[in-house]
């Protein structure tokens, strides 16, 4: 729907056509204002949560054979970089020609730069400052290079499965037939375990879902009451994916940008998809978009997957 005779962002126009939906939403996007990202560092760092621990334990192990694959001859891009941390357990292994970390804030970019000089002052770094309105363009120098793309931390579970297939077909554009991807994956597992991780014992994944409505306030200049939400966190076991969504425990209204938007008592809003992957599934994402998986690396729980695609 159209937002009429209002001058409002993009922004603000997805937030309102979210609301006004029959099953309400909010791209997950939203949540990583700055209170939003510290959350988010306090959930990596829960008992409960295996994936962040289990990914920066297989980097660790498993450098040396992902420079194997990864050689020094190769120049790595890393879509939305943020502080740069997963890349440096495999640096001193693969040694590549240059690192390109891009990412939408400057201002994180810029921080991240400066510590990894610091600690790998032989590493050539070329930051690319970007947002997701256009694609990811590689500089003119490296066109010709073996690229790899690095996408650590399972955000490709945040896409929808049609998406996941988009963006990796972008990247397989991105790194011509010489290059791949070092992508990591987390994998279907018992739902007691997936659940725990999405309700930990200290609530802070409910503040950090429960604290995407402040930064939706800041947006619209709206008074989303968050006393009147709480959190919910359940696996879908038909289509395989966490979802995290904010019930509104009263029946309210709220009037935003000339929009009614109203709450049942019970009704949610949708914040989040964490989509969980089986080896067959990795398979099937990575032949349909142009690359074979040729490596996972999986710790012994088989919890988390490190998957190395080669171009085909
Ligand atoms: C950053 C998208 C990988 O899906 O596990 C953590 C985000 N949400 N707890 C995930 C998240 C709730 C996380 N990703």
């Amino acid at each position: 729907m159209m937002l009429s005779e209002q001058t409002c962002t993009m922004e603000q126009q997805e937030l309102v056509n979210g609301l006004l939906a029959e099953q309400k939403y909010i791209n997950p996007k939203f949540f990583y204002d700055k209170r939003g990202s510290e959350l988010f560092e306090e959930i990596t760092k829960l008992k409960e949560y295996y994936p962040t621990i289990t990914e920066r334990n297989l980097l660790t192990q498993y450098s040396s054979e992902i420079a194997s694959f990864i050689t020094s001859s190769a120049v790595i891009v890393e879509p939305g970089a943020g502080s740069c941390e997963k890349v440096q357990l495999i640096l001193d292994a693969i040694r590549p020609k240059a690192y390109l970390p891009q990412d939408v804030s400057r201002r994180f970019l810029e921080a991240a730069v400066v510590n990894l000089k610091q600690k790998f002052p032989w590493l050539s770094i070329e930051p690319i400052v970007s947002d997701f309105s256009k694609p990811l363009q590689i500089p003119e120098d490296h066109r010709d290079d073996q690229l790899f793309v690095f996408y650590p931390g399972s955000t490709i579970g945040n896409f929808e499965p049609n998406d996941a297939v988009k963006f990796l077909k972008n990247m397989r554009q991105l790194v011509n037939e010489k290059g791949g991807v070092l992508i990591g994956v987390d994998l279907q597992k018992d739902v007691s375990v997936l659940e725990a991780a999405y309700n930990d014992s200290k609530d802070v994944t409910a503040q950090f879902n429960l604290n995407i409505l402040n930064n939706v306030n800041r947006h619209l200049n709206s008074n989303f009451d968050i006393k009147t939400f709480t959190h919910k966190a359940l696996y879908n076991t038909e289509l395989n994916r966490i979802e995290m969504h904010l019930i509104s425990t009263v029946a309210q209204s709220y009037n935003i940008l000339g929009h009614e938007i109203s709450f049942n008592q019970g009704e949610t809003i949708h914040t989040e998809n964490s989509y969980k992957y089986s080896l067959a599934c990795i398979d099937k994402l990575a032949e349909e978009t142009g690359f074979k998986r040729v490596k996972t690396w999986t710790d012994a729980k088989n919890y988390f997957s490190l998957n190395f695609f080669q171009s085909v």
